[in-house]
C-alpha cells in the first residue's frame, strides 16, 4: 500500500516524464503512414501492424458512394465485402489499435465511381460511413464490429463538390471521449482541385499530401526546391493538425516523384521536420514498400 507521499512523488515522476514524451514529440518525431488493401500479395492489415513500421494505416478504398448508391469497399485480394468476406478484419484491426497504430478508412482513390450530389447526398454518406465503420450501429457493417479511428478522403474524381460538408458532419460525430480522425491526400498543386474547400474548414487532424504524379511540386532529380516550397505553401495555407509528406514507396508506385532514400534522409528531411506540424511520410503503398524496403530505411530518420 503506498503512503501519501510516495503516492505524490510517482505522480510527481509520471508528470515528469509526460513533459520529456512532450518534449521529444516536439522535436518533431514524426510516424509513418501507409495505403493498405489494393494488393492481396501486400500481406495481412495484422502482420502490417505487427512490422511496427507504421504508425496509421489507411484501408484503401471504400470507391462507391454518392449519387444515392449503395457504397462499396474494394480491398482487391484480401476479401469480398460483398459476400461480408471482410468481417475477419474486425480482429486485425483491433490488434493494430491495442499497439497504438490508427486504422482508418480512405474513401476515393484512383478507381471507382465515386461523387457528391448535394449537401443531403454528403449527410447520407457521413451518417452511412458512421454507422457502418465508425461508432455507430448497422446490420451490415463490412468490417465487423470493430470502430475505426477516421475517415481518410482520397478523392481524384466525380464531383469537386460537397466534401466541405461531408467533413462537416463527420466532424459532428467526433466527441472529446472518442474522436472521429479526418484525414486528406490532396495532390500536390495548391489549391486542391476536389479538398480545397474542405480543407479550408480546419477540420482535418492528418493532411499527407501527395508528393508525386505532378512536377511542378514534386521532387524532381537534382532539384529539392519546388517540393520543399510546395510544402511550405501547404503547411502555411491550411489550418491542420499534422502535415505528412506523401511519396510514392518505390519508383513503380507512380508516374514520378519517386525521392531516393539518400536525397530524403540528408536532403528534404531535416529541413521539413523544422515546421512544427510536421507529421512524417506517408507511403504509397504496403505491397511497394515490402518490394523496396523504403519505410525500413527511412524509419530511423522519420
Ligand atoms: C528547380 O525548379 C524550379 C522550377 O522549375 C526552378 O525555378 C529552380 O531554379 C530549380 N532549382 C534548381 C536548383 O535547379
Amino acid at each position: 500500500m503506498a503512503t501519501q507521499s510516495q503516492a505524490s512523488s510517482a505522480l510527481l515522476l509520471s508528470l515528469l516524464l509526460l513533459s520529456v514524451a512532450a518534449t521529444s514529440l516536439a522535436a518533431g518525431k514524426g510516424g509513418i503512414a501507409v495505403y493498405w488493401g489494393q494488393s492481396g500479395k501486400e500481406g495481412t492489415l495484422k502482420q502490417t501492424c505487427a512490422t511496427g513500421k507504421y504508425a496509421y494505416v489507411n484501408l484503401a478504398f471504400l470507391n462507391k458512394f454518392g449519387n444515392g448508391q449503395k457504397p462499396e469497399l474494394n480491398l482487391a485480394g484480401h476479401c469480398n465485402p460483398a459476400t461480408g468476406g471482410c468481417v475477419g478484419l474486425t480482429e486485425d484491426i483491433k490488434y493494430c489499435q491495442s499497439k497504438g497504430i490508427k486504422v482508418l478508412l480512405s474513401i476515393g482513390g484512383g478507381i471507382g465511381t465515386y461523387t457528391l450530389k448535394s449537401a443531403q447526398d454528403a449527410k447520407n454518406v457521413a451518417d452511412y460511413l458512421w454507422n457502418n465503420f465508425l461508432g455507430g450501429r448497422s446490420s451490415t457493417r463490412p468490417l465487423g464490429p470493430a470502430v475505426l479511428d477516421g475517415i481518410d478522403f482520397d478523392i481524384e474524381r466525380g464531383s469537386t463538390l460537397y466534401y466541405y460538408e461531408l467533413v462537416r458532419y463527420l466532424s459532428v460525430y467526433s466527441k472529446p471521449s472518442k474522436k472521429v480522425y479526418l484525414a486528406a491526400a490532396p495532390q500536390c498543386p495548391f489549391p486542391d482541385r476536389y479538398l480545397g474547400r474542405a480543407l479550408n474548414s480546419g477540420l482535418f487532424d492528418y493532411v499527407w499530401i501527395q508528393f508525386y504524379n505532378n512536377a511542378p511540386c514534386q521532387y524532381t532529380p537534382g532539384n529539392v526546391s519546388k517540393l520543399l516550397s510546395s510544402w511550405t505553401k501547404w503547411t502555411s495555407s491550411i489550418q491542420a493538425t499534422k502535415f505528412f509528406l506523401g511519396l510514392p514507396a518505390s519508383p513503380q508506385a507512380a508516374g514520378s516523384g519517386y525521392i531516393p532514400t539518400n536525397v530524403l534522409i540528408h536532403q528534404i528531411l531535416p529541413k521539413i521536420k523544422a515546421s512544427p506540424k510536421y507529421g512524417g511520410v506517408m507511403l504509397w503503398n504496403k505491397y511497394l514498400d515490402d518490394k523496396n524496403g523504403y519505410s525500413n530505411t527511412i524509419k530511423a530518420y522519420v
